[in-house]
């Protein structure tokens, strides 16, 4: 039945959701407190690169409505959650988004409406932030009004997993909850017993991925030390067709959810004090993993007869992720500040980031094709393998006077 839907947060997550509930046939509203954003999107920009512009023009003639404007919102049948759950300096999770989205809709909602939270978050969230809130209102959640966590599961820049349908989990306050965000988000949806359960199940995905990716970046120290090639290793390994998931060494992980989540986790459980020593030392080797790489750069270099001081560097990919024109918690941009402070003299090419962002990052150079810009160089560093890179990758080593693979694995 066509609902009418708000998505809040019109990011990484918010936006694809928009173009999927218009698909499901609902009428959809999306809210960002970004007036930047609302405006670009009222032009018919996007501002995240795995959503068209051509999309956002098709959305608009759909009757999409893209606003900040906290009047539009009001009466809904369904509101989406889709804000940001950052950690901060400390790696203590910042709820203060989910909050504000919550306050957002406090006196929007109308007797009926069915409240999804999606962003990642620690188990008890949901109830926390939203049923407690809701509840001391004085609606019966369950009745008045319906409380469900359902996490995104997106992959930006995995096309693979913008092909296929990505199957859902949703958990609800009450079998009441439940049964409407089943009835909402249709079919691909596996029920689960209860919020904890989603919230937890969503957190431990990301915590899998960053306990393997850290067995990987032990492989890569052992495998150096041991002078075998970590790629050459990894691939045989994976020729094994059970038992076995490939993760390859990382620079450190980047984005905004392997290196965060994963804390959501490990906080509640100090706060109770239950110790997770697996998960902590796997966020201690990514966060040593850049350090690591930059003295194997370094032995390098040395053992070329070189020295990092005065050096020209190309560094090339700039992004934490391949094909992706995002740069948020990028760890090569961190490792180019470590070169710079090493007294290199730097020069960034992304030409994924750089034609998105057409041409405003006047920081970061695209290479455009002109491989041969790269002698004027002593290092060429390879550190994202766009697929742009990939494909001429023997013309950049042909014109690199010495070059760096942070990749091969
Ligand atoms: N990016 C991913 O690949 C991914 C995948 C799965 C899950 N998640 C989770 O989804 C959530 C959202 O992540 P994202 O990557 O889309 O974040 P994002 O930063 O790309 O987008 C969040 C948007 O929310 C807006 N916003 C912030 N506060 C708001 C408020 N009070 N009201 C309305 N809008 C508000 C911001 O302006 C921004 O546009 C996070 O919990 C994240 O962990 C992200």
């Amino acid at each position: 039945m066509k609902k009418e839907v708000v998505v809040i947060g019109l990011g990484y997550v918010g936006l694809p959701s928009v173009v999927n509930h218009v698909k499901n046939g609902h009428q959809v509203t999306g809210f960002d407190i970004d007036q930047r954003k609302i405006d670009l999107l009222n032009q018919g920009v996007s501002d995240i690169d795995t959503v068209s512009d051509k999309t956002i023009m098709t959305l608009k003639e759909k009757g999409v409505i893209f606003t900040a404007d906290e009047k539009m919102i009001k009466n809904k049948d369904v509101y989406i959650i889709d804000v940001p759950t950052p950690i901060d300096s400390n790696k203590i999770p910042d709820l203060s988004y989910v909050e504000a989205a919550v306050k957002l809709i406090i006196d929007k909602v109308k007797i009926g409406s069915l409240i999804v939270l999606e962003s990642t978050t620690y188990p008890g969230t949901t109830e926390e932030y939203l049923v407690e809130k809701f509840s001391s209102l004085g609606y019966k959640i369950g009745t008045d009004l319906f409380i469900a966590y359902s996490p995104e599961r997106i992959d930006p820049g995995n096309t693979q997993s913008l092909k296929a349908k990505i199957p859902r989990i949703v958990a609800g306050f009450s079998e009441g909850c439940l049964i409407q965000a089943q009835a909402f988000f249709g079919s691909h949806v596996t029920a689960v017993t209860d919020l904890k359960t989603a919230e937890l199940a969503k957190i431990y995905e990301n915590t899998f991925r960053l306990v393997n990716i850290a067995l990987a970046d032990e492989l890569q120290k052992i495998s150096d030390d041991l002078r075998i090639d970590v790629g050459e290793v990894l691939a045989a390994a994976a020729t094994k067709p059970f038992g076995f998931m490939k993760f390859t060494p990382n620079l450190g992980i980047g984005g905004h959810c392997i290196p965060v989540d994963p804390y959501y986790l490990t906080w509640l459980m100090e706060t109770r004090g239950i110790k997770t020593p697996l998960i902590d030392t796997a966020g201690k080797i990514n966060d040593s993993m850049l350090d690591y790489y930059l003295q194997q750069i370094n032995d390098y270099v040395t053992g070329n007869k070189q020295t990092m001081t005065s050096m020209t560097i190309a560094v090339l990919g700039v992004t934490y992720k391949k094909n992706v024109a995002d740069i948020r918690m990028s760890s090569v941009m961190t490792l180019i500040e470590k070169l710079k402070t090493m007294g290199a003299h730097v020069v960034a090419f992304d030409d994924v980031l750089h034609n998105y962002h057409h041409k405003s990052q006047e920081e970061i150079r695209s290479l455009a094709g002109k491989y041969q810009q790269l002698k004027t160089f002593d290092l060429v560093i390879y550190a994202v393998d766009h697929d742009s890179y990939e494909n001429k990758k023997p013309m950049i080593i042909e014109n690199s006077q010495l070059f760096y693979d942070l990749t091969t694995a």
